[in-house]
C-alpha cells in the first residue's frame, strides 16, 4: 500500500559562491555534505560545467549545447540573465522496490542563458548536486518560436579527468541491449550504452546514466578524443535526434559518484530524479514470484506454436497449475496462447499477432477460471515481434480481454533490431512507445514487464507498475546460445542494475539442461541461481525452470520464502565481474536475506553480520555450494545447514566455480 509521507521540502540559501574570472563569472554548486561539488562558467559566451568529488577532479572543462536543423545552433554568444538557487531535503515512500523510504536531499542551481545578439533565444540549465552524483539538464523554455524544433545534436561533453576501467555494451546493435559487458579503458571506447559505469584510475567510481526520459530521445556515449565522452543522442530513421514543437526538456544526464563500485548500488539519484507517482490507487499493485510455461519453449522441450509439443496448451496450463499449487506459487506465465506463432516467428519483423484469439488447443476462460479456483493468477504475454503498428491496433481490446478474465500482469516482448521495421528501440519513437504502453496499462490496472525494452531510466517512480524489464543478456542465452559466462552475473548488479529491475528469469536447478539442446548449460551451480533471487532485484521474479525440477527438492524452500519487497538493502562486498554479496530486509517481517556470488574462481568469504537488527537471534538457513561444487562440476549440489547467529558474529562462505550461497536468517 502507498502511504504517503509529508514532504519537507526545506528550501535554504545554497553555498553559491560567484568568482570573477579573466571575464565571466563562475558559479559553483555544493552537494549538501560538501562530496561533490559542480563549476559552471561561460567561456566566451560558451557554456561549460566541471565536477569534482572533494578534492579529486571527475569532469574538467566541458561543454554543453544543441545543433539544430534549419536554425543556428545554440551554444555561443550567451550571457547569465539570472541564476536561481534552492535545496530539497525530504523522504519518499517506494510503492515496491530495493528500499521503502528513499532520502532526497540536492542542492540546485539553475542558470538562466540568453544569446546577445541574433534572436536572443533563451536557454535554462538545471544543475543538482547530490551526495552520491550530479545531474543537469536543459529546458528550452517557450519563447514564440513557433516552427517545430527538430534537435540534429546536443553537445554535451564529459571530459573526464581520469582515464579508468570502463564496462560496456556497444550501442547501435542488432541485440539491442542484449549483449556481454567488456571492460576497457575509457580511452579506447567506441560508443556506448548506458549506465556506462568506470573504475577510475583515480580511485572513484562513477557511473554514467540518464533520468525521467519524457518525449526525447535516449543518449547513448561516444568516445570523441583522450577521456572525453560525448552525449551521442539516438536518432530517427530519417537521421533527426528529436523532434519537438515550441519548447523541450531534456532528461537529467547523470553521474553517481562512489568511493566504490559497491556504493553505487546503494544510490538512489536516478530514481529522485524521476517525476513522483502519477497512480492515485497503487493497492493492485503487487510484486510477486511466478511459474511459467517458458523455459520449456526455451530449451526445446515445447513449441511457442501450434503443433504436437505446443506449450500453452488447455491442458498442460491446467498441469502448470497443478505444479504452482503444489509449490505454493501464485501466479503463472504462458507465453504461445495466442495466434500469429510460426516456427520461424522471429526471422519475420512484420510478425501479425493476434492479441485476442487464442491458439486452438487453449482457452483462456477456462484455464483463468482454473487458475482462479486454486488461487492462482494467469500472467498474460504478448511478443509484438516489434511490429508495434499491429500491437498498439490492438491494444485496447487485448488490455481489455486480460481485464475481463482478471489478469493483473502482462509481459510484452520486442523481438527484432528495430521497432516497426526502422526505429531504433531506443530513439525518441521507442520512449514514447514505451512510455505510452505503461501509461494506457495503468488505465486498465495492469502491471509491465517489457522484453526487448528501452534501458530503464527509473520510470517505476512515476509510474509504479512498470515493474521489471530484461534488457541484458537474461537466462534464455543459456538455453540456445554458447550462454552467458559465470563473470555475467557478477558485472549486471554494478551496470545494468544500476538502472532498475531486471527480469533475469533466475532459479533454473536444473543448471545442466537435460532436455532439449544438447551440450546448453547454465554456467552457474544451483546454489547461485537460488542467490540471484536476492542478489539480482526484480519485483517479479521468475522461478524459471520447469516445475518438475523444483518438487521435492528441500533447495525449493528458499525460493518459497525468499521476498519480491524489500524495507532495505545493503551491499556487503564486491568487486566488478569477481563477486558481490548482498543483505536485503523483508518488507513484511523481520527476516534478512543474504545472496553472495561469484565468478569461474572458487572464494571463500567471511561476511560479518552487523547489518542484521541489534540483539535479535536469528535462524540463519544456509543454501550453499556442497564441497567440491562448482558449475563444471556437480553443480546441482546444494548443501543445507541451520544455525543460531546474531548481528555480532561472522559467516565463512566458501563459494565454488561460479558458485553461491542464499541465506534466509529467520529471526527467531
Ligand atoms: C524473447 C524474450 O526475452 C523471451 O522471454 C520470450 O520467451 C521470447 N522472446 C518469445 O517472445
Amino acid at each position: 500500500m502507498y502511504k504517503k509521507i509529508p514532504l519537507i521540502a526545506v528550501i535554504q540559501l545554497l553555498i553559491l559562491s560567484c568568482t570573477t574570472g579573466n571575464e565571466e563569472k563562475s558559479y559553483v554548486l555544493n552537494s549538501p555534505e560538501g562530496k561533490n561539488s559542480i563549476q559552471f562558467n561561460l567561456n566566451g559566451g560558451s557554456p561549460q560545467y566541471s565536477v569534482n568529488h572533494g578534492e579529486t577532479k571527475v569532469i574538467t572543462p566541458s561543454e554543453m549545447g544543441f545543433v539544430f536543423k534549419d536554425q543556428d545552433s545554440l551554444y555561443h554568444d550567451l550571457e547569465v540573465i539570472d541564476v536561481e538557487k534552492s535545496s530539497i531535503d525530504d523522504t519518499w515512500e517506494q510503492v515496491w522496490g530495493e528500499k521503502h523510504i528513499i532520502k532526497n536531499n540536492y542542492n540546485q542551481l539553475t542558470v538562466h542563458l540568453k544569446e546577445r545578439e541574433k534572436k536572443q533565444r533563451k536557454l535554462d540549465i538545471e544543475f543538482r548536486a547530490f551526495d552520491d552524483g550530479i545531474a543537469f539538464r536543459y529546458i528550452f523554455p517557450e519563447q514564440g518560436i513557433k516552427d517545430s524544433i527538430f534537435i540534429m545534436d546536443e553537445l554535451t561533453r564529459f571530459n573526464l579527468a581520469s582515464d579508468g576501467k570502463a564496462w560496456w555494451i556497444p550501442a547501435y546493435d542488432e541485440q539491442r541491449y542484449e549483449n556481454l559487458f567488456t571492460a576497457s579503458p575509457v580511452s579506447t571506447l567506441d560508443t556506448v550504452h548506458t549506465p556506462l559505469t568506470i573504475e577510475s584510475d583515480n580511485g572513484l567510481a562513477i557511473s554514467f546514466h540518464e533520468a525521467n526520459l519524457i518525449d526525447f530521445t535516449s543518449t547513448t556515449l561516444a568516445h570523441i578524443e583522450g577521456t572525453s565522452l560525448k552525449t551521442d543522442l539516438v536518432p530517427w530513421a530519417d537521421g533527426v535526434k528529436v523532434r519537438t514543437i515550441n519548447s523541450f526538456k531534456t532528461p537529467w544526464r547523470t553521474l553517481q559518484i562512489a568511493s566504490k563500485p559497491t556504493e553505487l548500488i546503494n544510490s538512489y539519484m536516478i530514481l529522485n530524479l524521476n517525476e513522483p507517482n502519477k497512480i492515485k490507487d497503487t493497492s493492485w499493485i503487487k510484486t510477486f514470484k511466478y511459474l511459467g510455461i517458458w523455459w520449456g519453449m526455451h530449451i526445446g522441450k515445447y513449441t511457442f506454436w501450434e503443433g504436437e509439443k505446443q506449450g500453452a496448451t488447455t491442458k498442460n496450463a491446467y498441469n502448470y497449475i497443478d505444479y504452482a499449487n503444489e509449490l505454493s506459487i501464485n501466479y503463472l506465465l504462458i507465453e504461445g496462447w495466442n495466434k500469429g506463432w510460426t516456427p520461424a516467428w522471429y526471422e519475420n519483423a512484420m510478425h501479425q499477432f493476434s492479441f485476442t484469439e487464442e491458439a486452438d488447443n487453449f482457452d483462456l476462460k477456462e484455464v483463468t477460471d482454473y487458475a482462479a479456483k486454486n488461487d492462482v493468477e494467469i500472467v498474460g504475454y504478448h511478443e509484438t515481434g516489434s511490429n508495434l503498428h499491429n500491437y498498439l491496433e490492438q491494444i485496447d481490446s487485448a488490455f481489455a480481454l486480460y481485464k475481463k478474465r482478471g489478469i493483473h500482469t502482462v509481459k510484452i516482448g520486442h523481438v527484432g533490431s528495430k521497432l516497426n521495421m526502422k526505429e531504433w528501440h531506443h530513439g525518441q519513437f521507442g520512449v514514447n512507445y514505451y512510455r505510452y504502453v505503461v501509461q494506457k496499462a495503468a488505465e486498465y490496472g495492469l502491471e509491465i514487464y517489457f522484453h526487448e525494452p528501452i534501458k530503464d531510466t527509473g520510470e517505476r517512480r512515476t509510474y509504479p507498475n512498470m515493474m521489471a524489464r530484461e534488457g541484458a543478456r537474461g537466462q534464455e542465452y543459456n538455453a540456445w546460445s554458447e550462454g552467458n559466462p559465470p563473470s555475467h552475473t557478477v558485472i549486471l548488479p554494478f551496470t545494468r542494475l544500476l538502472a532498475g529491475p531486471m527480469d533475469f528469469t533466475p532459479a533454473v536447478f536444473d543448471v545442466e539442461i537435460k532436455e532439449g539442446y544438447p551440450g546448453r548449460r547454465v554456467h552457474s551451480t544451483t546454489a547461485k541461481q537460488l542467490a540471484l533471487m536476492v542478489v539480482l532485484y526484480s519485483p517479479l521474479q521468475m522461478l524459471a525452470d520447469l516445475p518438475e525440477n523444483y518438487v521435492n527438492k528441500p533447495e525449493f524452500k528458499f525460493l518459497k520464502d525468499v521476498p519480491t519487497d524489500w524495507e532495505d538493502t545493503k551491499i556487503i562486498n564486491g568487486e566488478i565481474g569477481k563477486f558481490i554479496t548482498t543483505a536485503r530486509k523483508d518488507i513484511d517481517s523481520d527476516d534478512w536475506y543474504l545472496g553472495s556470488i561469484t565468478n569461474e574462481e572458487v572464494r571463500s568469504l567471511e561476511v560479518g553480520l552487523d547489518f542484521l537488527d541489534k540483539g535479535v537471534t536469528y535462524e540463519a538457513q544456509i543454501y550453499a555450494d556442497a564441497p567440491d561444487t562448482g558449475y563444471q562440476n556437480n553443480p546441482t549440489a546444494v548443501r543445507i545447514e541451520n544455525r543460531k547467529v546474531s548481528a555480532a558474529d561472522t559467516l565463512s562462505l566458501l563459494l565454488g566455480e561460479s558458485g553461491g550461497a542464499a541465506v534466509r536468517f529467520k529471526k527467531l
